[in-house]
């Protein structure tokens, strides 16, 4: 319990019960425009009416073999990137998995309340396996299993995520609801919080498919760090179809995803943008989705730039979210541990 002593645990407790928040992002890669829209844009608007827990889920990342030195700085530069995105770790709790030992230890719990073929149907867990064939190792398996610890250990409410998540925070439900069936009220149901617009970023190179930051070629996404440069000129060679009208309709995924994309930052509706680039055409179009893109990221860009400089105030932030996390974390935990029959002394 030492590990808690600079945290002001009565602030914690008197703090008015607003519904809890909790989601994360992998420091697998470089950030991209698909996390931003799909998940960390919506977790700056919503710090303002819930109580929020970010994480940057390093325990996640290691499922894909990482290079140590690569993750240990992903990890800091994620952290860093949430701030420049908006989060405010005034407000909300900003804080990297690894430094909170409770979710490994109720994702054991958890495991022992998980089917195997419940996790067997997980798709993402489909996709990585054909994707990293040489190491299907049994964490990429139990993946969802932590998953579901980090959101219960916290009793969250809802969790803001991209529609590639849904499957698992499914199975978080339904391990919720098993356990719960045992134990009587011990979790939260969790409800997964996704936007329709946004919710699947398309890659800008194959826009069937989701724009992910594992990708090799970096054409295929928009980092959030990149030059503004770098980002008007992908958009602008983004693959599209040999149609030339923005119109908004089944099979044209590349004009279908940079409307999204255009939609999230100018706030405008599908209609809104078909008539606005009435009678121009998809050179116009892109180049307005490049400019307004880079606009709607110049802002965190700058940020960043300042405050990966300053690593004392991000270590700062991870500490002091390590401990509030740490805190909520052991209520859970012990509970957990007495409803299941562990020794306590
Ligand atoms: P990750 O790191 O793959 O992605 C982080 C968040 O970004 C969303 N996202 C997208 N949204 C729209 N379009 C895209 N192209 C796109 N790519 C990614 C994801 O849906 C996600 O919300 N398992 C999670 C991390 C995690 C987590 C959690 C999330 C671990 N524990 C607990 C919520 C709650 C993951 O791999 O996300």
């Amino acid at each position: 319990m030492d590990k808690i002593k600079n945290t002001n645990v009565d602030e914690i407790n008197s703090q008015p019960q607003r519904k809890r928040i909790f989601s994360g992002v992998q420091p697998s890669g470089i950030i991209t425009l698909g996390n931003y829209i799909g998940a960390i844009k919506n977790w700056v608007e919503l710090q303002k009416d819930y109580d929020c827990l970010y994480c940057v889920v390093d325990l996640h990342a290691i499922t894909v073999r990482q290079v140590p030195s690569e993750l240990r700085r992903r990890t800091f530069e994620a952290l860093a990137l949430y701030i420049a995105c908006g989060i405010d770790p005034e407000k909300s709790t900003v804080f990297v998995q690894s430094h909170v030992p409770a979710h490994a230890e109720l994702a054991w719990i958890l495991g022992c309340y998980t089917g195997f073929g419940e996790l067997s149907r997980m798709t993402q867990f489909k996709d990585k396996s054909r994707k990293h064939s040489d190491n299907i190792n049994s964490g990429l398996f139990t993946y969802p299993v932590l998953m579901a610890s980090d959101i219960l250990l916290y009793q969250a409410n809802l969790v803001p995520v991209g529609i590639d998540q849904k499957q698992h925070i499914e199975l978080t439900r339904d391990v919720a609801l098993r356990f719960n069936s045992v134990y009587g009220d011990v979790f939260t149901i969790p409800e997964p919080y996704i936007k329709e617009t946004g919710m699947k970023i398309n890659s800008l190179t194959d826009p069937t498919k989701k724009m992910s930051k594992s990708d090799p070629n970096p054409s295929s996404y928009i980092a959030i760090i990149e030059s503004r440069d770098d980002t008007v000129r992908k958009i602008k060679r983004a693959v599209t179809d040999s149609d030339s009208t923005v119109k908004y309709a089944p099979g044209k995924d590349g004009i279908n995803n940079l409307m999204s994309i255009y939609s999230c930052f100018t706030g405008k509706t599908f209609d809104e943008i078909e008539k606005e680039f009435d009678g121009k055409g998809y050179g116009d179009f892109k180049a307005a989705v490049g400019e307004t893109c880079a606009d709607g990221l110049d802002g965190i860009r700058n940020e960043y730039a300042r405050l990966i400089k300053d690593k004392a105030y991000i270590e700062s932030v991870m500490k002091s979210g390590a401990e509030k996390a740490y805190y909520l974390s052991r209520k859970t935990l012990s509970k957990v541990y007495r409803k299941v029959g562990f020794y306590n002394v």
